[in-house]
């Protein structure tokens, strides 16, 4: 195969959430490959300075579902659509659940329903492995596992987005693509109340706060760097194989949380604070493993930095 980054030279691509942590990335990455790209994002969860500003990007604000700005970025008739907008994330959606189910449910609704009018080439959905595996499911996570002990709305709403995808791969011929991604790090993330583990221990140990370690600090996570990640999208964007398909996106690496704990206070000489904290909703679906057995997953997709 040509080198999957060609294909995108004079592209028109449609970034939902490209204001987003891995949206930015991703609308950057395009960008530098040539692609006139178009983000459509409301900044409810994104910094107006995350916003990528260069020549070749296109930024409109709005709500996924909004018709007039729907309107807006498909009049450009993009080719490809990466839908990154959502909702994120579990506790979000525990506090927010009818606004959970309306934008990664029914945003997502209408991005297909466009992009089937108006003869989108490519559908690629973010769907995302802690997600739809719930907490009950075996190690290694399998792609062919199908779990209904979901225990959020932002859970089953990344779902319901898979099930819709597959509507309209099935009934429309929509060629749509379904990557799975874990645990993302990286530039263009913010710290928060409802952000990942690694911006918020970066922040408190920056503050010179101790990090509060949520359950044993032994639980382990598949962290995935976020520039692997726009590489996993890219290439998803352009392989015949991946159409109709999901797939896991991540770096099989298993990482006890103590330990990035440990590596983010090294260099700012802080300290860490294990607390006997309850993990919040949805946390436990994240887990690899509680008990540091060692490497219990396994991934289709493979990336590496
Ligand atoms: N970060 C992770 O670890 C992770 C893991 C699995 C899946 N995902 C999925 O990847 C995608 C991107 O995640 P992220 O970490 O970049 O999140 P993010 O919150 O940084 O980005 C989402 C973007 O969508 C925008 N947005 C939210 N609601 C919107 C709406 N109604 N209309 C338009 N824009 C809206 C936000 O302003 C934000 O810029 C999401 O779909 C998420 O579910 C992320």
């Amino acid at each position: 195969m040509k080198d999957h980054r060609d294909y995108y030279r004079g592209k028109i691509v449609l970034v939902t959430g490209g204001a987003g942590a891995i949206g930015s990335n991703l609308t950057l990455g395009l960008a530098e490959l040539g692609a006139q790209v178009i983000i459509l994002d409301d900044l409810s969860s994104a910094e107006r300075w995350n916003v990528p500003s260069r020549p070749g990007i296109l930024f409109v604000e709005g709500d996924v579902l909004d018709e007039v700005k729907l309107k807006r970025v498909f009049f450009e008739r993009p080719q490809m659509v990466f839908h990154l907008a959502a909702f994120f994330a579990n506790q979000n959606s525990v506090d927010h659940p009818e606004r959970d189910l309306m934008v990664n449910g029914m945003g997502t609704l209408r991005l297909l329903e466009y992009s089937v009018f108006t003869d989108v080439q490519r559908f690629i959905y973010a769907s995302s492995g802690c997600s739809i595996y719930g907490s009950q499911s075996p190690l290694p996570l399998r792609e062919e596992f199908m779990s209904l002990h979901l225990s959020t709305p932002y859970q089953i709403t990344k779902m319901l987005g898979e099930l819709y995808c597959n509507f309209f791969h099935n009934h429309y011929g929509l060629p749509v693509v379904k990557p799975r991604f874990f645990n993302s790090y990286g530039p263009g993330e913010v710290p928060g109340q409802y952000r990942n583990v690694i911006p918020n221990f970066i922040y408190w140990a920056m503050k010179g706060l101790p990090l509060p370690i949520t359950g044993t600090g032994e639980e382990t996570r598949d962290f995935t760097y976020v520039g692997d990640i726009v590489d996993g999208l890219l290439r998803a964007g352009v392989m015949e194989g991946a159409v109709g398909e999901e797939f896991n996106l991540a770096s099989r690496r298993e990482t006890r949380i103590l330990d990035v704990a440990h590596m983010i206070n090294e260099p700012t000489e802080s300290v860490i604070w294990q607390g006997i904290m309850q993990l919040a909703s949805g946390q436990e679906a994240c887990l690899l493993s509680n008990a540091g057995e060692g490497q219990r997953y396994e991934s289709t997709l493979l990336v590496h930095t």
